[in-house]
């Protein structure tokens, strides 16, 4: 197989690269392309695959030479923070038969322009997966790992927090705006009482999510894998996915201003490098560094009330990215998950191999289930 790893110059395609090389055979060819010739080298480096890997320079935003490398393709993964050319690269994707997998933000705009070519998708027998990753990725997996324990699942959130150094002077600007969209989508809207609901900010959970995270209030984050869990799990009465903030000065002070920043085009430049020194200076943390993502559910089972909690984590951000991503795309190549339409990677994944690859990729997962009389 040809695989093409659009963005491999970045932190999310590095990591996808290093873990993906062993999964590939010898017949098979990873073509690691981005802008960068020496970011590309420095990923080709770090990979180990009876693969044939070689590097190749593109900017995205020229699309025939996106063509031209794509052409005989089986599968591009793209770890590229451009949303906005979204359309045009998933064109170019199904034009050349291959299959197509991206880990960027669950944004509408991404969602619509993939949406938009779901028919073609099928009729041509692609696989297209989206929202790949651990945010989005994972939260809806935890949800439909629940399902499969309990009879019958009535609450379902999903929370996640975070303290890691966002290497913040590696990011690529794209990969900043793209964030500011992100936050500029937040709604505060969550599944409650069987509804979609915006909260109010004293409704917002705080959570403790042990050392060295601590207690975090966290605000519900939109993501296309859960709102679509009602509509597979009926009985659902809450489900939601809340993210803890950075820290006080990011959320309470920056943040506020870069949204303002952002929506002004002309500020876009300023607002980036603001981002980028609060990133550094008021996200970012010395070590020991640690990602969660947890799920506590409640609901029934064997006509007794029941309870399902599962938590993944680890300690490097990409690795935790990488790793979700790895495993669905291992299902794409040998073909246990491979169906031939638009999907989101939470809906797709068959929840227990897919766990057990994260725990085999070097993250920690413990689920259990309780069932009361
Ligand atoms: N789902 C998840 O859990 C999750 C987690 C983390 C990140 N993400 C998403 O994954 C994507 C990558 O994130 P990241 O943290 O790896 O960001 P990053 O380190 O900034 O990487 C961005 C990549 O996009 C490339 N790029 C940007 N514009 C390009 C262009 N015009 N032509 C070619 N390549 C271009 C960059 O190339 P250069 O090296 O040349 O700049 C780099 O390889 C983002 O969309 C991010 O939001 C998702």
């Amino acid at each position: 197989m040809r695989i093409v790893a659009l963005g491999a110059s970045g932190n999310a395609g590095r990591e996808v690269a290093v873990l993906l090389g062993p999964v590939l055979t010898a017949s098979d060819d990873l073509v690691l392309a981005g802008r960068d010739p020496a970011k590309l080298a420095r990923t080709a480096g770090a990979v180990t695959s009876p693969a044939t890997v070689t590097t190749a320079r593109v900017d995205v935003t020229d699309l025939d030479a996106v063509r031209d490398l794509v052409a005989g393709a089986n599968l591009v993964v793209v770890t590229v923070s451009r949303p906005d050319l979204v359309a045009d690269l998933a064109r170019i994707v199904l034009d050349a038969g291959a299959d197509w997998f991206d880990t960027m933000l669950s944004t509408p705009g991404k969602l619509a322009a993939l949406r938009a070519l779901a028919g073609e998708i099928v009729g041509k027998r692609r696989c297209f997966v989206t929202d790949g990753g651990f945010h989005p990725g994972l939260p809806a997996v935890l949800v439909r790992w629940a399902a499969g324990r309990l009879d019958e699942v009535i609450e379902a959130d999903v929370v996640a927090a975070m303290r890691m150094d966002w290497r913040a002077d590696t990011l690529a600007d794209s990969t900043v705006a793209e964030m500011f969209d992100e936050f500029a989508d937040f709604d505060l809207v969550a599944w409650v009482d069987g509804r979609p609901r915006r909260l109010r900010w004293r409704e917002c959970p705080t959570v403790d999510f042990g050392p060295p995270i601590g207690r975090k209030a966290c605000v519900p984050m939109p993501l296309a894998e859960m709102d679509a869990l009602p509509r597979r799990y009926p009985g659902l009465r809450r489900c939601g996915f809340y993210i803890g903030g950075f820290g006080p000065a990011m959320d309470y002070l920056v943040l506020p201003v870069l949204m303002a920043m952002a929506k002004v085009q002309a500020l876009r430049p300023a607002a980036i490098r603001l981002a980028r020194w609060s990133f550094r200076r008021l996200a970012s943390y010395p070590p020991p560094h640690r990602l969660v993502v947890r799920l506590d559910a409640t609901g029934s089972r064997d006509g007794h009330p029941a309870t399902a909690s599962i938590s993944v984590q680890g300690e490097d951000g990409y690795l935790l990215t990488a790793a979700p991503a790895v495993a669905c795309l291992r299902g794409m190549l040998d073909g246990s998950v491979r169906r031939p339409g638009l999907h989101l990677q939470a809906h797709l994944v068959d929840p227990e191999p897919f766990l057990r690859d994260l725990t085999a990729f070097g993250l920690e997962v413990a689920g259990d289930v309780t069932s009361g009389v």
